[in-house]
Protein backbone atom coordinates (compact mmCIF):
# COMPACT_ATOMS: atom_id res chain seq x y z
CA UNK A 1 0.00 0.00 0.00
CA UNK A 2 1.65 3.02 -0.84
CA UNK A 3 0.35 7.01 -1.21
CA UNK A 4 1.89 9.86 -2.68
CA UNK A 5 1.42 13.49 -3.92
CA UNK A 6 0.55 14.65 -6.84
CA UNK A 7 -1.44 17.49 -8.82
CA UNK A 8 -1.73 18.94 -4.98
CA UNK A 9 -3.48 15.67 -3.50
CA UNK A 10 -2.78 12.71 -1.80
CA UNK A 11 -3.38 9.71 -4.43
CA UNK A 12 -3.62 5.84 -2.93
CA UNK A 13 -2.38 2.97 -4.62
CA UNK A 14 -0.44 -0.28 -5.18
CA UNK A 15 2.16 -1.06 -6.95
CA UNK A 16 2.73 -5.05 -7.67
CA UNK A 17 5.19 -7.14 -9.73
CA UNK A 18 8.08 -6.05 -12.22
CA UNK A 19 7.40 -7.27 -14.89
CA UNK A 20 7.08 -4.98 -18.32
CA UNK A 21 5.31 -3.32 -19.81
CA UNK A 22 3.23 -2.04 -17.21
CA UNK A 23 -0.69 -2.14 -16.38
CA UNK A 24 -2.91 0.18 -15.11
CA UNK A 25 -6.44 -0.82 -13.80
CA UNK A 26 -8.75 1.92 -12.52
CA UNK A 27 -11.70 1.17 -10.97
CA UNK A 28 -15.27 2.46 -11.10
CA UNK A 29 -17.14 4.73 -9.41
CA UNK A 30 -17.89 4.59 -6.04
CA UNK A 31 -15.39 1.56 -5.52
CA UNK A 32 -11.31 1.45 -5.01
CA UNK A 33 -9.01 -0.27 -5.88
CA UNK A 34 -9.43 -3.07 -3.91
CA UNK A 35 -11.43 -4.70 -6.42
CA UNK A 36 -8.69 -5.57 -8.90
CA UNK A 37 -6.34 -6.99 -6.12
CA UNK A 38 -7.66 -10.58 -6.65
CA UNK A 39 -7.75 -10.49 -10.55
CA UNK A 40 -4.19 -8.50 -10.33
CA UNK A 41 -2.61 -11.40 -7.57
CA UNK A 42 -4.08 -14.56 -9.45
CA UNK A 43 -4.08 -13.64 -13.24
CA UNK A 44 -1.86 -11.28 -13.66
CA UNK A 45 1.29 -13.23 -12.39
CA UNK A 46 4.15 -10.93 -11.99
CA UNK A 47 3.21 -8.30 -14.61
CA UNK A 48 3.75 -4.78 -13.22
CA UNK A 49 0.10 -4.07 -12.21
CA UNK A 50 -0.12 -0.40 -10.60
CA UNK A 51 -3.93 0.37 -9.18
CA UNK A 52 -4.66 3.64 -8.41
CA UNK A 53 -7.46 4.57 -6.19
CA UNK A 54 -9.58 7.96 -8.22
CA UNK A 55 -9.26 11.44 -6.09
CA UNK A 56 -12.02 11.01 -4.00
CA UNK A 57 -12.14 7.29 -3.62
CA UNK A 58 -10.45 5.02 -1.43
CA UNK A 59 -7.43 6.09 0.57
CA UNK A 60 -7.07 9.35 -1.77
CA UNK A 61 -7.93 12.56 -0.64
CA UNK A 62 -11.46 14.04 -2.12
CA UNK A 63 -11.26 17.92 -2.23
CA UNK A 64 -14.17 19.46 -3.36
CA UNK A 65 -15.56 18.86 -7.25
CA UNK A 66 -16.24 18.27 -9.95
CA UNK A 67 -13.74 15.75 -11.00
CA UNK A 68 -13.66 16.12 -14.37
CA UNK A 69 -12.38 13.00 -16.18
CA UNK A 70 -9.68 15.11 -17.61
CA UNK A 71 -8.48 16.19 -13.99
CA UNK A 72 -8.72 12.37 -13.11
CA UNK A 73 -6.21 11.72 -16.12
CA UNK A 74 -3.82 14.38 -15.15
CA UNK A 75 -3.90 12.69 -11.64
CA UNK A 76 -2.96 9.50 -13.17
CA UNK A 77 -0.03 11.05 -15.77
CA UNK A 78 1.33 12.50 -12.79
CA UNK A 79 1.38 9.25 -10.95
CA UNK A 80 3.01 7.10 -13.72
CA UNK A 81 5.74 9.89 -13.99
CA UNK A 82 6.49 10.18 -10.46
CA UNK A 83 6.79 6.70 -10.98
CA UNK A 84 8.71 6.74 -14.18
CA UNK A 85 6.84 5.11 -15.63
CA UNK A 86 6.81 6.56 -19.31
CA UNK A 87 4.22 3.96 -21.21
CA UNK A 88 1.63 2.12 -19.94
CA UNK A 89 -1.63 0.01 -20.67
CA UNK A 90 -4.34 1.93 -18.89
CA UNK A 91 -7.90 -0.07 -18.53
CA UNK A 92 -10.76 1.41 -17.04
CA UNK A 93 -13.66 0.30 -15.49
CA UNK A 94 -16.93 1.94 -15.93
CA UNK A 95 -16.00 5.30 -14.53
CA UNK A 96 -12.59 4.10 -14.79
CA UNK A 97 -12.93 3.67 -18.27
CA UNK A 98 -14.13 7.49 -19.00
CA UNK A 99 -10.77 8.09 -17.54
CA UNK A 100 -9.04 5.19 -19.65
CA UNK A 101 -10.01 7.42 -22.66
CA UNK A 102 -9.30 10.99 -21.40
CA UNK A 103 -5.80 9.32 -20.72
CA UNK A 104 -6.12 8.06 -24.17
CA UNK A 105 -6.99 12.16 -25.16
CA UNK A 106 -4.61 13.85 -23.24
CA UNK A 107 -1.56 11.76 -23.02
CA UNK A 108 -1.28 9.30 -26.31
CA UNK A 109 2.12 9.31 -26.33
CA UNK A 110 1.82 7.20 -22.64
CA UNK A 111 -0.37 5.01 -24.24
CA UNK A 112 0.92 1.42 -24.70
CA UNK A 113 -2.69 -0.60 -25.02
CA UNK A 114 -6.30 0.58 -24.31
CA UNK A 115 -8.76 -1.70 -22.30
CA UNK A 116 -12.61 -0.53 -21.50
CA UNK A 117 -14.49 -3.16 -19.26
CA UNK A 118 -18.26 -2.39 -18.91
CA UNK A 119 -17.97 1.19 -19.66
CA UNK A 120 -18.66 3.83 -22.97
CA UNK A 121 -17.46 6.23 -25.06
CA UNK A 122 -20.53 8.32 -24.68
CA UNK A 123 -21.32 11.85 -23.10
CA UNK A 124 -24.63 11.34 -20.69
CA UNK A 125 -28.31 11.33 -22.28
CA UNK A 126 -29.81 14.36 -20.48
CA UNK A 127 -32.26 12.08 -18.33
CA UNK A 128 -28.66 9.89 -17.06
CA UNK A 129 -27.38 13.60 -16.27
CA UNK A 130 -30.70 14.67 -14.68
CA UNK A 131 -30.57 11.51 -12.54
CA UNK A 132 -26.89 12.42 -11.67
CA UNK A 133 -27.56 16.16 -10.02
CA UNK A 134 -30.63 14.01 -7.80
CA UNK A 135 -28.44 11.55 -6.54
CA UNK A 136 -26.13 14.41 -5.76
CA UNK A 137 -28.59 15.98 -4.15
CA UNK A 138 -29.68 13.19 -2.17
CA UNK A 139 -26.03 12.64 -1.27
CA UNK A 140 -25.70 15.70 0.32
CA UNK A 141 -29.25 14.89 2.80
CA UNK A 142 -28.48 10.87 3.34
CA UNK A 143 -24.77 10.41 2.92
CA UNK A 144 -22.71 7.66 0.97
CA UNK A 145 -25.24 5.18 1.72
CA UNK A 146 -27.90 7.07 -0.79
CA UNK A 147 -25.09 5.91 -3.76
CA UNK A 148 -24.70 2.80 -2.20
CA UNK A 149 -28.26 1.79 -2.04
CA UNK A 150 -29.08 3.06 -5.49
CA UNK A 151 -26.17 1.49 -7.71
CA UNK A 152 -24.83 -1.55 -5.91
CA UNK A 153 -27.85 -3.87 -6.24
CA UNK A 154 -27.84 -3.24 -10.10
CA UNK A 155 -24.04 -3.98 -10.48
CA UNK A 156 -24.38 -7.72 -10.45
CA UNK A 157 -26.61 -10.87 -10.11
CA UNK A 158 -23.91 -12.06 -7.49
CA UNK A 159 -24.99 -11.28 -3.98
CA UNK A 160 -21.60 -11.45 -2.62
CA UNK A 161 -20.40 -9.16 -5.06
CA UNK A 162 -23.08 -6.89 -4.88
CA UNK A 163 -22.52 -6.60 -0.95
CA UNK A 164 -18.61 -5.91 -1.68
CA UNK A 165 -19.54 -2.98 -3.93
CA UNK A 166 -22.40 -1.75 -1.42
CA UNK A 167 -19.69 -1.74 1.77
CA UNK A 168 -17.22 -0.15 -0.59
CA UNK A 169 -19.43 2.61 -2.15
CA UNK A 170 -20.94 3.42 1.64
CA UNK A 171 -17.56 3.71 3.29
CA UNK A 172 -16.78 6.44 0.57
CA UNK A 173 -16.23 9.73 1.34
CA UNK A 174 -19.58 11.63 0.18
CA UNK A 175 -17.54 14.67 -0.93
CA UNK A 176 -15.43 12.31 -3.35
CA UNK A 177 -18.85 10.62 -4.72
CA UNK A 178 -20.20 14.61 -5.55
CA UNK A 179 -17.15 15.36 -7.04
CA UNK A 180 -17.05 11.99 -9.08
CA UNK A 181 -20.76 12.33 -10.09
CA UNK A 182 -20.70 15.96 -11.07
CA UNK A 183 -17.26 15.12 -13.35
CA UNK A 184 -18.84 12.30 -15.04
CA UNK A 185 -22.49 14.37 -15.88
CA UNK A 186 -20.24 17.11 -18.12
CA UNK A 187 -17.84 14.95 -19.74
CA UNK A 188 -17.67 14.99 -23.58
CA UNK A 189 -18.69 12.50 -25.98
CA UNK A 190 -15.57 10.39 -26.96
CA UNK A 191 -16.53 8.23 -29.66
CA UNK A 192 -15.09 10.40 -32.35
CA UNK A 193 -11.82 9.88 -30.63
CA UNK A 194 -11.97 5.75 -30.67
CA UNK A 195 -10.88 6.26 -34.26
CA UNK A 196 -7.98 7.32 -33.60
CA UNK A 197 -6.66 5.57 -30.39
CA UNK A 198 -3.71 3.01 -32.56
CA UNK A 199 -3.05 0.52 -29.96
CA UNK A 200 -4.19 -2.56 -29.49
CA UNK A 201 -7.31 -2.35 -27.53
CA UNK A 202 -9.90 -4.72 -25.80
CA UNK A 203 -13.32 -3.69 -25.00
CA UNK A 204 -14.64 -6.00 -22.01
CA UNK A 205 -18.78 -6.38 -21.89
CA UNK A 206 -20.63 -8.45 -19.29
CA UNK A 207 -23.79 -9.80 -21.68
CA UNK A 208 -26.04 -9.32 -18.50
CA UNK A 209 -24.78 -5.64 -17.52
CA UNK A 210 -27.88 -3.71 -16.61
CA UNK A 211 -25.61 -0.61 -16.69
CA UNK A 212 -23.82 -0.89 -19.66
CA UNK A 213 -25.44 -1.54 -23.28
CA UNK A 214 -23.62 -4.32 -24.83
CA UNK A 215 -24.25 -2.96 -28.42
CA UNK A 216 -22.33 0.18 -27.65
CA UNK A 217 -19.32 -1.93 -26.06
CA UNK A 218 -19.29 -3.92 -29.62
CA UNK A 219 -19.69 -0.74 -31.23
CA UNK A 220 -16.88 1.27 -29.94
CA UNK A 221 -14.85 -2.36 -30.55
CA UNK A 222 -15.36 -1.63 -34.49
CA UNK A 223 -14.37 1.72 -34.29
CA UNK A 224 -11.34 1.24 -32.69
CA UNK A 225 -8.59 0.73 -34.81
CA UNK A 226 -7.23 -2.81 -33.22
CA UNK A 227 -10.50 -2.81 -31.23
CA UNK A 228 -11.03 -6.72 -29.98
CA UNK A 229 -14.49 -7.67 -27.91
CA UNK A 230 -15.27 -9.67 -25.37
CA UNK A 231 -18.37 -10.58 -24.44
CA UNK A 232 -18.94 -12.58 -21.11
CA UNK A 233 -22.19 -14.50 -20.85
CA UNK A 234 -24.41 -14.06 -17.57
CA UNK A 235 -21.83 -11.58 -16.25
CA UNK A 236 -23.01 -8.30 -15.22
CA UNK A 237 -21.02 -5.02 -15.00
CA UNK A 238 -18.08 -6.46 -12.40
CA UNK A 239 -16.26 -8.79 -14.66
CA UNK A 240 -13.03 -8.28 -12.12
CA UNK A 241 -15.02 -9.92 -9.06
CA UNK A 242 -17.97 -11.69 -11.23
CA UNK A 243 -15.52 -13.85 -13.52
CA UNK A 244 -11.91 -12.76 -12.56
CA UNK A 245 -10.28 -15.58 -14.75
CA UNK A 246 -12.38 -15.24 -18.39
CA UNK A 247 -11.45 -11.34 -17.53
CA UNK A 248 -7.52 -11.92 -17.08
CA UNK A 249 -7.07 -14.31 -19.99
CA UNK A 250 -8.65 -10.90 -21.81
CA UNK A 251 -5.81 -8.72 -20.08
CA UNK A 252 -2.98 -11.24 -21.08
CA UNK A 253 -3.79 -11.44 -24.46
CA UNK A 254 -4.11 -7.65 -24.62
CA UNK A 255 -0.47 -7.65 -22.46
CA UNK A 256 0.93 -10.21 -25.33
CA UNK A 257 -0.46 -8.25 -28.45
CA UNK A 258 1.39 -4.98 -26.68
CA UNK A 259 4.82 -6.84 -26.85
CA UNK A 260 4.41 -7.54 -30.56
C1 LIG B 1 -19.58 3.12 -12.65
O1 LIG B 1 -19.84 1.94 -12.35
O2 LIG B 1 -18.41 3.56 -12.63
C2 LIG B 1 -20.74 4.04 -12.98
O3 LIG B 1 -21.93 3.35 -12.89
C3 LIG B 1 -20.58 4.66 -14.32
C4 LIG B 1 -21.67 5.63 -14.61
O4 LIG B 1 -22.48 5.97 -13.73
O5 LIG B 1 -21.74 6.11 -15.76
Amino acid sequence: MMKIIINDIHLGFDLLGEVEPPIVLIHGFGLDRSIWRPLASSQLDNQMVILPDLRGHGESDAPKGPYRMSLLADDLAFLLEALGIKKAIVCGHSMGGYVALAFADQYPKMLAGLGLITTNANADLDDKRAGRYELMEETREKGAMAVADNLAPRLSYDQAVVNQAHQLISSTNPEGLDGALAGMAVRPDRTALLLEIRVPSLVVAGEADRITELNEAKAMAEALPEGQFLGIRGVGHMPMAEAPETLGEGLRTLITRVMR
